[in-house]
């Protein structure tokens, strides 16, 4: 966290400022697209409205600048881990980077481990241009890549470089950009890390024009003062933005103009075709390597056994009926409607039990332990059965906020009466306090 942190103290503008955009009125502006720390999420879950995201709707994005006067970069740390399911990710984001068009993406230190486990350090740059701090020595990988754009009666230079903050010195950075007589550049500097004053020290070597720190939320700020050069902002996670910078030339001698601002990837976005054919693939891999059975799980307190929703009904017809008529009963069917029923990072919260042992596997091996049964809120059953209802229903429960979390149920702060109301399925009347 404190390493983190280092950006945002040495200025005094904060994350709120975002949406400073100045719209360039001549035809020359070079448009440069950032991303960057998809941290694996190729698509919002979708389980409440509204959500950001989603690489399908990038083309529209970086569509609405002619290909010759754009750049698109993304400046890494493409996932979250090194499990089975990132390394799917890692291979899925480097085909989703090629088929957008990517100039250049950066790679983190992460990523490089996980590019090198999955053999992909060779072949990966005839897919895109690739930079990184954190090579193996011998592969002699980049650090810095230049795109030239020859407009009517001059040419710009952009060039992105990383560097390693942890790495000095500094004077590296001097290196990272070549002067070049006759050509308009504009040097983008990217941070891997950040320690304690390095925004100034950056800033005091007058070379960089923009500086992206690592990112310390989901949306991209802008960090430093307007009018101050450089530009420093941070390009936000999950893949919920698109950076814009937009670089106006000088007319005759002096430097580009810099102006920045975020675009909301958009549920509404046309989502483009073959980047969607791209997240079924992923779907398809996931189902393939099983990993739901590989999942590490706790094992139950007390002895206690999942038994399953039909095993209640015995007992409280009522109660069994009236779940049944609620959409917590068929939360896997909406997994399958959408083809992530095998996908570990969904079916927690649309089953039973998929953190305990006896919990959920399988519709063949554990049918019963599908959808938001009577056990997520009851706890496992067994004990209570064996004692034909004398011994009370007990933990682990999960609370609905252990599930209805702001970015999986949006609506649900400020609503918590209106979903108790909702899934009302026993005889007396409760309240919400009540609820364990
Ligand atoms: C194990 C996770 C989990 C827990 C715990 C949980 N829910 Fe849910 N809830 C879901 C899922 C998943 C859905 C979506 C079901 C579907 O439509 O497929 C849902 C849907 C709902 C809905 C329907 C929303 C709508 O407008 O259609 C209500 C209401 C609701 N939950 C209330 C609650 C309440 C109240 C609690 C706590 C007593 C709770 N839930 C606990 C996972 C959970
Ligand atoms: C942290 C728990 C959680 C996880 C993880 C989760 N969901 Fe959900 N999901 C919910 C809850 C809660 C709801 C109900 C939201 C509401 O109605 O407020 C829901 C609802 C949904 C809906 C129904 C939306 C509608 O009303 O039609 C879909 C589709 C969905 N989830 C898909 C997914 C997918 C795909 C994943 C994995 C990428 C996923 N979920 C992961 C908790 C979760
Ligand atoms: C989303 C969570 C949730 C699910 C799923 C759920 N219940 Fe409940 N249940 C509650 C809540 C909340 C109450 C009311 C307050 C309480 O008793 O904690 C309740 C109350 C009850 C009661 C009445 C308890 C009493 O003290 O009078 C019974 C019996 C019951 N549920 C059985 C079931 C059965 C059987 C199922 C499955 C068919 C089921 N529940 C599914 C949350 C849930
Ligand atoms: C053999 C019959 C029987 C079965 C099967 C049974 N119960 Fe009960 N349950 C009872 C009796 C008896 C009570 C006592 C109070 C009452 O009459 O509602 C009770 C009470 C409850 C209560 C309220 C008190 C408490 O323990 O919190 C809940 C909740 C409950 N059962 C949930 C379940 C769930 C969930 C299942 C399935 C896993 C289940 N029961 C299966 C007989 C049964």
């Amino acid at each position: 966290m404190l390493r983190l942190g280092t950006c945002i103290c040495i200025l005094t503008v904060a994350a709120s400022c975002i949406l400073v955009s100045k719209p360039a009125l001549t035809t020359d502006v070079i448009t440069v697209f950032l991303t960057g720390n998809e941290l694996g999420v190729l698509r919002p879950c979708g389980c409440s409205g509204g959500q950001l995201g989603g690489l399908e709707g990038r083309p529209a994005v970086f569509d609405s600048v002619p290909a010759k006067r754009r750049m698109i970069v993304d400046t890494g740390r493409l996932v979250e881990g090194e499990g089975e399911q990132d390394l799917i990710k890692f291979d899925i984001l480097v085909q989703a980077f090629s088929l957008l068009g990517y100039d250049v993406v950066n790679l983190t230190e992460e990523d490089m481990k996980i590019a090198g486990s999955l053999g992909l350090i060779e072949g990966i740059g005839s897919l895109f241009n690739i930079m990184t701090s954190y090579g193996p020595t011998d592969a002699n990988l980049p650090t810095t890549f230049t795109k030239q754009f020859s407009l009517k009666d001059k040419a710009v230079a952009v060039t992105v470089a990383v560097f390693d903050a942890e790495s000095p010195p500094i004077e590296r950075i001097e290196k990272l950009f070549v002067p070049r007589p006759g050509v308009q550049t504009v040097n983008i500097l990217v941070l891997n890390r950040s320690v304690a004053g390095i925004v100034s020290s950056i800033t005091k070597k007058g070379i960089v024009d923009c500086l992206i720190c690592p990112a310390e939320s989901d949306e991209p700020a802008l960090l430093s003062e307007p009018g101050k050069k450089p530009l420093v902002i941070s390009v936000g996670r999950f893949g919920k933005y698109i950076c814009k910078l937009q670089i106006e030339p000088a007319k005759d001698k002096g430097k580009p103009k810099l102006s920045f601002s975020p675009i909301p990837v958009k549920e509404d976005l046309p989502p483009e075709e073959t980047l969607v054919g791209l997240y079924k693939d992923y779907q398809q891999l996931v189902k393939e390597a099983n990993l739901i059975e590989g999942i590490p799980r706790f094992t139950l307190p007390g002895g206690l056994e999942y038994t399953g929703s039909k095993s209640c009904k015995g007992c409280h017809k009522y109660e069994y009926d009236k779940w049944s008529t609620k959409s917590h009963a068929h939360a896997y069917a909406t997994l399958e409607r959408v083809g992530s029923e095998l996908d570990p990072e969904c079916v927690g919260c649309h089953v039973v039990g998929l953190k305990y042992e006896g919990g959920f596997v399988s519709v063949q091996e554990t049918g019963d332990l599908m959808d938001v049964g009577c056990e997520v809120c009851h706890g496992p059953g067994s004990e209570h059965i064996k004692t034909l209802g004398k011994a009370e229903t007990t933990a682990p429960r999960l609370d609905c906020v252990d599930c209805h979390t702001p970015e999986n149920s949006g609506n649900y702060t400020g609503n918590e009466e209106l979903y108790f109301e909702k899934i009302i399925h026993w005889r007396e009347q409760k309240a919400l306090p009540d609820v364990k």
